[in-house]
């Protein structure tokens, strides 16, 4: 406890803002629920909530620089939208400053902003955690939390479908990686996003 404490207090440093600071501790608590419903590490899930948005904040010359030092994978929707490089930059940054050498843990960080093809059960606990913490206010929330407590691939599914909603109504493309992991989850692709 003293340890999540004194990790908590550095990464409240790290982010500097007490928003994303607090979405942070929102999404760890969520993970943790999540975890314990499912029967999975409630300590890997917390430290994966704590830990994944330490890059959020950056700007998109920064992500896009500190991704290049690090010779991660960039591709055309990176580009295009630079701000979800705080992902794979953010487990980058947990092993490097956090020393996170638990794979589970770096992978979950690495895909919860866009999801992937293939997503280990703690993947999906961090990816639900982060679309259906307390914090974020939208109709349907909660009951995507509810669902995905009960089934963790009926929740991976409802939060896949309603971003996908989202992308549609606002004529945005979505991530390959996003469609890729909406098929693997077996999730309703609308229409106009499979032509697009
Ligand atoms: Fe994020
Ligand atoms: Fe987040």
């Amino acid at each position: 406890m003293r340890a999540w404490t004194a990790t908590a207090r550095r990464v409240r440093e790290e982010i500097g803002q007490e928003a994303r600071y607090r979405h942070s501790i929102g999404v760890a608590r969520t993970a943790e629920r999540l975890a314990i419903a499912h029967g999975l590490s409630a300590r890997r899930a917390r430290t994966a909530g704590l830990l994944h948005d330490l890059a959020r904040l950056w700007s998109k010359d920064r992500l896009l620089l500190e991704a290049r030092r690090r010779k991660l994978p960039i591709d055309a929707f990176d580009l295009a939208h630079p701000v979800v490089i705080h992902a794979p930059v953010g487990a980058e940054l947990a092993r490097e400053r956090f020393g996170v050498t638990d794979a589970g843990i770096l992978s979950a960080i690495q895909k919860h902003t866009l999801g992937a093809a293939e997503m280990a059960d703690l993947d999906a606990v961090l990816y639900i955690a982060d679309a259906v913490e307390p914090g974020r206010v939208y109709d349907g929330r909660a009951a995507m939390l509810e669902t995905a407590l009960q089934d963790l691939d009926a929740g991976m599914r409802a939060v896949l479908e309603s971003t996908l909603a989202r992308n549609a109504e606002r004529g945005l493309t979505p991530s390959p990686k996003t469609l890729a992991c909406a098929r693997a989850y077996g999730a309703v692709i609308p229409e106009e996003l499979l032509h697009a």
